[in-house]
C-alpha cells in the first residue's frame, strides 16, 4: 500500500521514491513548474507537490483542476517553504479522475448551510475532514474507556416493541401497505414495532448478568424539534452497571466526559488547533478546564432555586415541577457555575417510569449532565429495582405492565440496585469540537423534512 500523506509529512528522512494519492486542493503555476496542494483526508495538512515542466504525465498539467484525483510519484525532499518540513518533487503525474470548474468546493468561504447541501463532497473540506477524523478517534476512545474498565460491549436491538422513554417519539417499522382489511397482527412482527429510542431496557437485562455493560449504536427519535441539538437519528453510548447507585453513576459520567476531553487534547492536537482557530476560539481552553476541574453537582430543587433567583427573563418560566429547557441548562452551566453541572433527583412526574423513587416519594434518582454551549449531554438514573415499586411506577405513568413483563422479571429473580446513563455521541462531539450544529458532526444528518443522501 502507498503511504498516506500524514505519514509522509512526519517522515524522519528524505525518500527517493514515494507515491502520493489524493485529491487536488489547489494548483498554482509559475514559470517552468506548477505547485499542487494534495490532500488525502489522512490529516488536515496538504502535501505540496512540485511538478517541473516536461515531467511525464498522462494529462496536460493545466487540465488538472481542484477536485481531481491524482497519483504522483516522486521524491520526498526537505521543503524550503515555511510551515512545512517536506514536499514532493514529482517524477510522474497521473490524473485518475478529472474534475471541472463546476466542482463546488472551490477555495474557501462556503457557509455551513451550503455545505450541508453537498454532504457527499463536504468531507473533502478542511472542517469536515477534521470533524470526521475526530468522530472516529473518539469512537475508538469510547470503546477503550469502557473496555479498560471491564465493561462488556453488547448489541441491543434496533427494532423493538417497547417504548423505553415513554415519550411516544418512535418511528414505526412496518410491512403493512395501508390497504383495507389489513389487521395489526398481519404486520411482520405480529404487533406494532418501532426503531429504538434507547437500548437501556435490554441493556439492563445484560447488566443484570454481566455486571458492567455498554452499548454504542444508532438510536432514533421522531421528535419534531428542529433545533441545532436534535437529530432524528443519532448515536448513543449507554453504560449500565449492576450493584451500583446514583452517586457511582454520576462519578462514572463525570470520569467519562473528562476522559473524552483528555483524549481530544492528547490525540487530536492538529484537528483541535483547527477547531480552536476557525470554529470556536475557546474550545481548547474549555477542554483543559474540563479535564482539570471537578463538575458541580446539585439536586433539581436547588437548580430551580438558582434559576428563580437569577432575575433572568426566561422564555419558559421556571417553577418546581417543570422540565429544564435548554435556556435554563445553559444559564446554569454558562453563567452561574461556568462549568459542567450534574443535576439529580428530579420530580417523579417529568422522568420515565424506570427511575428509582426516592424515600420522599416525590423525586426519582435521575441525573442529567449539562455542559456549557450545549446543555444536556447525558441523561441517566439509578433504576427502580424493587418489584412492587416498579409496578407502582408503571401504573403512575399509565403503562401496561404486560408490555414490560420481562423487564419486571429482572426484579423478580435476583434483583440488584443498578444504574446507567445515555450519552448522545453527537452532542459530545459538539462540545469537544465547538461545532454548534448537530447536522455538522454526523456525516449525513437526518432531521425533520430532511433525509437526503
Ligand atoms: O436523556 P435521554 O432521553 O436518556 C435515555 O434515553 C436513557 N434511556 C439513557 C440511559 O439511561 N441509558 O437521552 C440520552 C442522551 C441525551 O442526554 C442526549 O445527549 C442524547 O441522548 N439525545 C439526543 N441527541 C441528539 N438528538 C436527539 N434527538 C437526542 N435525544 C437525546
Ligand atoms: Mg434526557
Amino acid at each position: 500500500m502507498h503511504q498516506l500523506i500524514k505519514h509522509l509529512l512526519h517522515a524522519q528522512a528524505p525518500q527517493e521514491k514515494v507515491i502520493v494519492q489524493g485529491w487536488v486542493r489547489t494548483r498554482r503555476d509559475a514559470k517552468g513548474f506548477s505547485f499542487f496542494e494534495i490532500n488525502d483526508g489522512s490529516c488536515l495538512a496538504n502535501l505540496q507537490v512540485v511538478v517541473n515542466e516536461g515531467t511525464p504525465a498522462n494529462a496536460e498539467i493545466t487540465h488538472i483542476l481542484t477536485g481531481a484525483s491524482v497519483i504522483i510519484e516522486g521524491a520526498l525532499v526537505a521543503s524550503p517553504a515555511a510551515g512545512q518540513k517536506w514536499e514532493v518533487h514529482a517524477s510522474r503525474v497521473e490524473l485518475v479522475g478529472p474534475a471541472d470548474a463546476s466542482y463546488p468546493l472551490q477555495k474557501k468561504g462556503h457557509t455551513l448551510e451550503f455545505l450541508r447541501t453537498i454532504a457527499h463532497l463536504r468531507p473533502r473540506s478542511n472542517l469536515f475532514g477534521a470533524v470526521f477524523r475526530t468522530r472516529s478517534r473518539l469512537a475508538h476512545a469510547v470503546h477503550q474507556f469502557f473496555q479498560e474498565r471491564d465493561f462488556v460491549y453488547v448489541h441491543t436491538p434496533i427494532i423493538t416493541t417497547s417504548d423505553c422513554e415513554g415519550a411516544g417519539e418512535m418511528f414505526r417499522v412496518t410491512t403493512l401497505k395501508g390497504e383495507p382489511g389489513e389487521k395489526p397482527e398481519d404486520d411482520f412482527f405480529g404487533k406494532p414495532a418501532y426503531l429504538t429510542v434507547s437500548g437501556q431496557l435490554e441493556g439492563e437485562a445484560l447488566a443484570c448478568a454481566l455486571s458492567r455493560i455498554y452499548t454504542f449504536g444508532p438510536t432514533f427519535r421522531a421528535e419534531n424539534s428542529n433545533t441545532a441539538r436534535h437529530a432524528a437519528e443519532f448515536w448513543m453510548i449507554e453504560p449500565e452497571m449492576a450493584f451500583c447507585d446514583l452517586a457511582a453513576d454520576m462519578d462514572l459520567a463525570e470520569e467519562f466526559i473528562k476522559a473524552m476531553a483528555r483524549h481530544m487534547l492528547d490525540h487530536c492536537a492538529e484537528d483541535l488547533a483547527f477547531f480552536n482557530k476557525f470554529v470556536d476560539k475557546e474550545v481548547a481552553a474549555r477542554l483543559q478546564f474540563v479535564v482539570e476541574r471537578p463538575f458541580q453537582r446539585i439536586p433539581y430543587s436547588e437548580a430551580i432555586q438558582i434559576l428563580q433567583a437569577s432575575g433572568k427573563a426566561f422564555e419558559f418560566p421556571v417553577r418546581y415541577g417543570v422540565n429544564l429547557q435548554s435556556e435554563h441548562e445553559r444559564y446554569l452551566t454558562e453563567e452561574h457555575f461556568k462549568c459542567p453541572v450534574t443535576v439529580f433527583n428530579y420530580p417523579r412526574e417529568i422522568k420515565p417510569f424506570y427511575m428509582r423513587v426516592n424515600d420522599d416519594g416525590q423525586t426519582v434518582t435521575a441525573m442529567d449532565v449539562l455542559v456549557p454551549g450545549i446543555g444536556e449531554v447525558i441523561g441517566g438514573a439509578q433504576r427502580e429495582e424493587r418489584p412492587d415499586r416498579l409496578q407502582e411506577q408503571m401504573a403512575f405513568h399509565k403503562l401496561n405492565p404486560a408490555d414490560y413483563w420481562w423487564y419486571a422479571d429482572l426484579r423478580k429473580y435476583g434483583t440488584v440496585p443498578h444504574a446507567g446513563f445515555g450519552l448522545g455521541f453527537e452532542r459530545l462531539l459538539m462540545f469537544l469540537t465547538g461545532v454548534s450544529n448537530i447536522r455538522d458532526v454526523i456525516p449525513f444528518a437526518r432531521t425533520p423534512k430532511n433525509a437526503d443522501f
